[in-house]
């Protein structure tokens, strides 16, 4: 089978359509959705669809028939149209997760979906008008010509995907009413002048725009009433546009209202939660400088991290997403600490699943003197001073990619030194379980932490004889 006969699927599909047997294509060329060129097409389709969709019905109404460019317009899209569905029927699509490049799948889930408004659409109906004359003939049978926009849904449906990976979906819904808006509007402008007529004799462009004019006051129900029906079909036409008027106002003040609120939802569940927090605060007589101190802490969590718990957005999602994300959310940890440096994959993967993304304050006490530990901790961002207990002597100050609360974990024995943040600290902490876990299979952390340990607890104990002798 030549390379051209295997892409053009659309003989299996058209086998199936008409209900053949068994389909033995063996075609191997198959075209992935995320494909940058395939999502690019997909991209010069949905102009096509929505240049049809402005330019078809003008043409009609202005009965553009000897217009070169215009019939030329209309070849062009049914060419795009037709490679469309060979398109289509190639492309992978996935079930529960699972990418399905099976060509009977696809042909069969293609024929059940967008085939054949793909089809309609791709019919050259405009193109046999020109040929045989009819273009010129005027009168309903024009409306066939309206077979392109059965490409719009379709269209529509690319609009959202696209946009929504990159825009806010709240705003792209916004626009995406907008122009759906416009687009009735223009098809009850061309409708208008469909059936009215142009009493005034008219330019085109006057002709179109008072249609417009007229479109917009009656759909927002303004009505200046200095357009008037005539006759019967166009009073029923207003009594209709008029009903529809009535229910998309409606629809599009609810609808943006609620958009605008959506707008951003991270920023006002945000506000939300720090007004019942402070009504909390005052309520409970909490001290001024108490209060600022929390307020000051959530508004870093928000320029940080836009307010979200990493730990909770990351707790629904299946094992492998989680860790995937961990690891992209993680990396700069990853780069940062240098012992996690040059180590396996697996060691990193144990430890970055089992961080826990902590923030503290300047002059919060991170780790205390003498009590027992728990958990080890590694600056991402900031830095910490390391002190003794009664906080005179000053051990060392810690930052971004170290680390600190090994020795307690490590020797079993209550902390050595008091930690404070010195300004607003990143840090990720490691429970004791994941500690003793990893420094049971991977000795080389076991032994760098190790060496680690015993150098700090020496550093300690010389200090603190140094002050003693003093
Ligand atoms: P831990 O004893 O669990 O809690 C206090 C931590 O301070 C300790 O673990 C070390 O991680 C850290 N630490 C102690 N001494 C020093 C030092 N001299 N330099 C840097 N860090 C230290």
């Amino acid at each position: 089978m030549t390379p051209l006969f295997r892409l053009l699927n659309i003989a299996a599909i058209l086998d199936q359509a008409l209900d053949f047997k068994e389909i033995a294509i063996d075609i191997d060329i198959m075209i992935q959705p995320e494909n940058k060129l395939k999502q690019g097409w997909d991209v010069i389709v949905l102009a096509a669809a929505i240049s049809a969709a402005i330019v078809t019905p003008l043409s009609i109404i202005f009965h553009l028939t000897r217009f070169s460019l215009l019939n030329l317009f209309n070849g062009l899209l049914v060419i795009l149209f037709l490679v469309d569905i060979v398109v289509s029927s190639n492309t992978t699509f996935s079930l529960h997760g699972e990418i399905i490049s099976d060509r009977k799948a696809i042909t069969k889930k293609y024929l059940r979906g967008w085939f054949w408004p793909d089809l309609i659409a791709a019919l050259p109906v405009g193109l046999l008008f020109f040929i045989s004359g009819l273009l010129t003939a005027g009168g309903p049978l024009q409306l066939l010509r309206l077979n392109l926009l059965f490409k719009l849904p379709k269209a529509s449906r690319t609009l959202s995907r696209t946009g929504g990976a990159r825009v806010n979906p709240a705003i792209l819904r916004l626009v995406l009413l907008v122009f759906w808006i416009f687009l009735a509007a223009h098809f009850i402008s061309c409708s208008w002048i469909l059936i009215s007529g142009n009493p005034d004799g008219l330019d085109p462009v006057s002709l179109y725009i008072r249609s417009f004019y007229w479109t917009i006051t009656t759909l927002t129900t303004i009505g200046y009433g200095d357009i008037t029906p005539s006759g019967n079909i166009q009073t029923l036409f207003v009594v209709l546009i008029e009903l529809i008027g009535a229910g998309m106002y409606g629809l599009i003040i609810g609808n943006i209202a609620n958009l605008i609120a959506n707008i951003d939802v991270a920023k006002s569940q945000y506000k939300e939660k720090l007004e019942k927090i402070n009504t909390f605060l005052k309520y409970r007589n909490i001290p001024v400088s108490m209060q600022k101190k929390i307020n000051n802490y959530y508004s870093y969590l928000w320029e940080s991290r836009r307010g979200y718990d990493e730990f909770s957005v990351l707790q629904d999602l299946p094992d492998h997403l989680k860790v995937s994300v961990s690891l992209y959310l993680n990396k700069e940890i990853i780069e940062k600490v240098p012992i996690f440096q040059g180590a396996g994959e697996d060691f990193i993967k144990e430890i970055i699943l089992n961080l826990t993304p902590v923030v503290f304050t300047p002059g919060d006490s991170i780790v205390k003197a003498g009590e027992v530990g728990f958990d080890m901790y590694f600056i991402s961002k900031g830095s910490v001073d390391v002190m003794s207990a009664d906080e005179r002597i000053h051990y060392a100050t810690l930052g971004s990619g170290q680390f600190f609360g090994e020795i307690a974990l490590l020797l079993s024995m209550p902390r050595t030194a008091t930690i404070k943040a010195r300004e607003y600290c990143d840090l990720y902490r490691l429970d004791k379980d994941t500690f003793d876990r990893v420094l049971s299979r991977y000795p080389e952390f076991a032994e760098t932490i190790t060496a680690m340990a015993e150098k700090r607890s020496s550093e300690i104990q010389a200090a603190s004889a140094g002050k003693k002798d003093q």
